[in-house]
């Protein structure tokens, strides 16, 4: 994970130290999610989500397919399934309607009869606090620990608030699946509330993950240096990111490509599936992320073990209870995802497996090339998994959902 801190880190100096001027659509870079949704012609709600610990987070809610819709204003109704989405790291609402109703996860569910909830986690440009601004160090004192004992838990409260529902589905992507199971081992009573969860490319275990967190967040300790520098957050300035996204990010093939090439050392290689009008779009859109979210995942990759964070680095090894999960979990991973690596994901298959709650474990598409970032940003990324995984759930659905 502490590679994407790097990423930025040498986005930046690129920045500085080269100028050009490049004419560029900036609506895809700028469009806000509701903005984006409504512009497909999708219904589009707001919800405003408080956490026990302050923090306010803007839920994205397609309540209906575009068919519906327009049939009638009256959403919900019986047998009306709800989902909740969950985004990975530097991610948010936005990577599941940023590829279009043919692609996306959001519009594609919604079009099948779901009602689709796209959560956004603390730290995003759709979360705030009551009492604390961006600029306050304990704004950003955070990991997926409280996504996972706040913001998850707080989200799930409101779907089934405003819906009426007894249960809904749960799907994280990356870290969106780390969340859910730091929530599971901390609030196990939201087992009750979820039907299944499907996770894309689970976060648990990444020992691959090891020596790049033993450089960075040890021998050099980025982290902690940076932070006391006055870096708050990981990430940089929107501006800047544009700047990075319009002069750097805008080649159409590999061999003129520096962006890409960067992102797929970490990720995994598919020029394949890449879209090259999206480059700019994914680096621009790049959500901010707390110091402590890397350090965290550093402490699993160097400890080898689901830990907690609690004194930090140093700290007890202090794993999360995988055992406390009862809902049915079925795992999709990308065969050439080199951030969450396939040994990974079958360790925690297993684990999984051996409490009873394992569903299924199965590739996200059969394209040998299918990377981390292949599960919201792939060219035919409806046909490979979007589609087939609404049919997952419809099973799914059908198999576990009692009143
Ligand atoms: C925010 O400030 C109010 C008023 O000072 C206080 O009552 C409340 O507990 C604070 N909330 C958090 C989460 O810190
Ligand atoms: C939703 O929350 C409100 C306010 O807390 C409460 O009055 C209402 O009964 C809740 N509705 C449902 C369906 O849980
Ligand atoms: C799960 O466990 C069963 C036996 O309990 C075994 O037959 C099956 O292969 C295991 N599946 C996975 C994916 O580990």
């Amino acid at each position: 994970m502490s590679n994407l801190a790097l990423l930025r880190l040498i986005l930046l100096l690129s920045a500085i130290t080269t100028c050009c001027c490049a004419v560029f659509s900036r609506k895809d870079m700028d469009a806000t999610v509701p903005q984006i949704i409504a512009s497909n012609g999708y219904p589009i709600e707001k919800h405003r989500v408080k956490t026990e610990d302050g923090y306010i987070l803007q839920m994205h809610r397609i309540p209906a397919g575009k068919r519906s819709a327009r049939r009638s204003n009256t959403y919900g109704g019986k047998g009306k399934r709800a989902v909740l989405i969950v985004h990975g790291l530097l991610g948010s609402s936005g990577d599941f309607v940023i590829m279009g109703p043919r692609n996306s996860l959001s519009y594609i569910l919604a079009d099948a009869g779901y009602d689709v909830w796209l959560g956004n986690l603390r730290g995003n440009m759709y979360t705030t606090h009551q009492n604390l601004t961006r600029n306050d160090p304990a704004f950003w004192d955070y990991s997926f620990h409280e996504h996972g004992k706040y913001d998850a838990p707080a989200m799930i409260d409101k779907v089934l608030n405003v819906t009426g529902l007894s249960k809904i589905f749960y799907i994280g992507y990356s870290m969106g699946t780390t969340t859910f199971f730091t929530m599971m081992s901390q609030k196990p009573e939201y087992n009750d509330k979820l039907i299944a969860f499907v996770a894309l490319a689970p976060a648990v275990y990444i020992d691959n993950m090891k020596e790049i967190s033993v450089f960075f967040l040890k021998s050099m300790d980025i982290a902690t240096t940076l932070r006391q520098r006055g870096m708050l957050a990981v990430g940089l300035k929107q501006d800047i990111m544009d700047l990075v996204a319009e002069n750097f990010c805008t080649a159409k093939n590999p061999d003129q490509d520096v962006c890409m090439r960067f992102i797929y050392a970490i990720v995994g290689e598919d020029y394949e599936q890449h879209n090259w009008d999206m480059t700019p779009i994914i680096i621009a859109r790049a959500q901010p992320a707390s110091w402590r979210q890397l350090e965290h995942y550093g402490k699993i990759a160097m400890t080898s073990v689901f830990t907690e964070w609690d004194d930090g680095m140093e700290g007890a090894v202090k794993p999360y209870k995988l055992s406390n999960v009862r809902v049915p979990v079925s795992i999709l991973y990308g065969e050439n995802d080199l951030l969450v690596e396939k040994s990974g994901i079958l360790r925690l298959a297993k684990s999984l497996n051996e409490t009873g709650v394992l569903h299924s474990i199965k590739p996200g598409c059969n394209w040998p090339k299918f990377n981390h970032l292949d599960f919201v940003f792939a060219k035919d990324l409806g046909k490979l998994v979007n589609r087939p995984l609404v049919r997952h759930l419809d099973e799914l659905y059908n198999k576990y959902y009692q009143q």
